[in-house]
């Protein structure tokens, strides 16, 4: 796609902006679930009941190779909403009270530009994103204004806040955001409530009630154990509740379509379902091994139905979200500074052509720096094709482990069996999860699993040589911070602008 012109305003507004060829309105409703990965039947998951994200796969095109440019919540809801990448929007972390990241107050974001073009918009569910001033919505139900449990996992209130959205008399197209908290782990804030807050509205005493769920439970020996999770009891407990909370979001994702349906405006709305990062498992979330990275992605249109059902091959990045939304209503890239006179540039491409016919898109890069403000660990990737490479900026720091993870039954039985000397039933030791090499170069064809490091092996010389290359030249695309780190210092006013450090390394 090449890149669009800016144009005035007023000659856009003339062209109707809200509206494809031949008069048809266009709306967005995106989806996101939290921390969820591919335990669903659209993803071949035959161990969990999920009947309305199949039934949304079968009016989509499912993306097989979809990937999160950043494995942490706030950093990847911030990149999805501006089509930055956390290095260049400044959500370098998690945004609550005491982690207190934002992102920068002249980024433009989606809902902001779409505001501004006349789109309205709204969000249910968890933001956690900020400056209030640069992610505006128009209508809004978040944590920062009501109970994340109610307006992220209540999907009684849920449908009646986007029902209340949709009775609003307005005459203007929509984009709504409704983001689920499910299927986030819940041992770290609400433990009452269970490991994945499986229990809350469940009718049990004290539990309260949510009257439109109808609980699945499952037995911890029917789950299917991914080959990052390791096979214990404790883990397979752990799935088993994190698959009762996607059934809860599963069935919440169906009240909302169906609210959709009942106004009349299903068939006008670009549907899209996705999540912001990796589940909360080993070598899942905060990390960019392709469990961290990988995620589930559905784009439903109701303009192009010969796609639905079809599994896409193509590469894509959540990064390319902003600009697909952006395309969806005819408005143009933006094209900005955030500081100084430096142009930003949207990387990311929209999917839009992918509707149509099969699209050979190969490469995504991710860009990691913090989750919590104490877990330091900057990290670049590239995935190209099958090969995923891994740059650990501070590869000599151990590792960070997040609070919400350290809690996890999953976590605390792999310390207990790790410090007993017990068999872990896990594919990877702690010592080798808490140090990592400075490059890690994955061959998945050969190695789905992503355990033989060949970054050192003079047979893949040249395949490390190419995506260090495109690793590089994204980094400096996206005006990185990071760009010459570990092993020099950024000093733009000189030439060549990575100076070296003689650190050793
Ligand atoms: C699910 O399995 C079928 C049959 O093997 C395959 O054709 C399809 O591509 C798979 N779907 C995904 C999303 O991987
Ligand atoms: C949250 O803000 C919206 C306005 O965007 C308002 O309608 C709603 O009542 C607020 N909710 C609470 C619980 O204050
Ligand atoms: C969920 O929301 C509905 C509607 O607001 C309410 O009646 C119900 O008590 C809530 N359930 C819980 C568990 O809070
Ligand atoms: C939905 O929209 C498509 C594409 O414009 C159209 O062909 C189809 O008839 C519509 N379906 C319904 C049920 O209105
Ligand atoms: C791990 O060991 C601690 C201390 O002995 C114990 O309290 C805890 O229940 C164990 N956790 C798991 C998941 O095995």
């Amino acid at each position: 796609m090449g890149r669009r012109e800016p144009v005035g305003w007023v000659l856009l507004l003339a062209l109707g902006l809200c509206c494809a060829q031949g008069g048809r309105r266009r709306n967005v409703l995106l989806i996101l679930a939290d921390d969820g990965g591919f335990e669903s039947g659209a993803y071949n998951n035959s161990a969990i009941t999920t009947p309305h994200l199949d039934a949304l796969a079968r009016r989509s095109i499912v993306f097989r190779n979809a990937f999160t440019s950043v494995s942490s919540c706030s950093p990847s809801r911030a990149s999805l909403l501006t089509g930055l990448p956390q290095h260049q929007n400044g959500m370098y972390g998690l945004h609550q009270d005491v982690h207190h990241f934002n992102s920068f107050d002249r980024v433009q974001s989606l809902p902001l530009l779409l505001g501004r073009a006349g789109v309205r918009t709204g969000i249910i569910g968890k933001k956690h994103v900020g400056p209030e001033a640069v992610y505006p919505f128009d209508f809004a139900h978040t944590e920062e204004n009501d109970s994340i449990l109610q307006v992220g996992r209540n999907i009684t209130r849920m449908k009646l806040l986007v029902r209340k959205f949709l009775q609003t008399q307005d005459d203007r197209p929509f984009f709504l955001y409704v983001a689920f908290h499910d299927p986030h782990r819940c041992g770290h804030s609400q433990p009452q409530y269970g490991a994945f807050c499986e229990k809350f509205g469940n009718g049990e005493s004290g539990m309260g009630w949510i009257p439109d769920w109808t609980p699945q439970t499952y037995n911890p020996q029917d789950v299917q154990v991914p080959y990052f999770v390791p096979d214990t009891p404790a883990a397979r407990a752990d799935l088993a509740a994190q698959y009762t909370t996607i059934g809860r979001m599963d069935q919440g994702i169906g009240l909302v379509l169906q609210e959709l349906r009942g106004a009349g405006v299903l068939n006008d709305t670009l549907v899209i379902f996705t999540s912001d990062n990796g589940v909360p498992f080993p070598s899942g979330r905060t990390n960019l091994y392709w469990p961290g990275a990988a995620e589930p992605l559905l784009v439903s249109s109701p303009e192009h139905p010969q796609r639905w059902g079809q599994v896409s091959e193509a590469y894509v990045s959540l990064l390319d979200l902003t600009p697909t939304v952006l395309d969806w209503f005819s408005i143009p890239y933006p094209h900005y500074a955030i500081f100084g006179s430096k142009t930003v540039q949207l990387t990311g491409r929209s999917l839009l052509p992918a509707l149509e016919a099969e699209s050979l898109w190969t490469t995504v890069f991710g860009s990691q720096s913090h989750h919590e403000v104490t877990m330091s660990y900057p990290m670049r990737s590239v995935q190209h094709q099958d090969f995923r490479l891994v740059h650990n900026l501070h590869f000599r720091l151990p590792f960070p482990i997040d609070q919400d993870f350290y809690v996890s039954p999953t976590f605390q039985d792999l310390l207990n069996r790790t410090v007993a000397g017990q068999p872990t039933g896990w594919y990877k030791d702690l010592h080798r999860y808490y140090y990592r090499e400075r490059w890690e170069l994955y061959d998945r064809s050969r190695d789905p699993h992503e355990t033989q490091n060949l970054a050192a092996d003079p047979r893949y010389a040249q395949v490390l040589e190419l995506l260090q290359t495109q690793l590089a030249k994204w980094q400096w695309d996206t005006h990185d911070p990071w760009v010459c780190a570990p092993d020099g210092v950024l000093e733009e006013k000189l030439s060549p602008q990575c100076r070296p450090l003689h650190n050793e390394l």
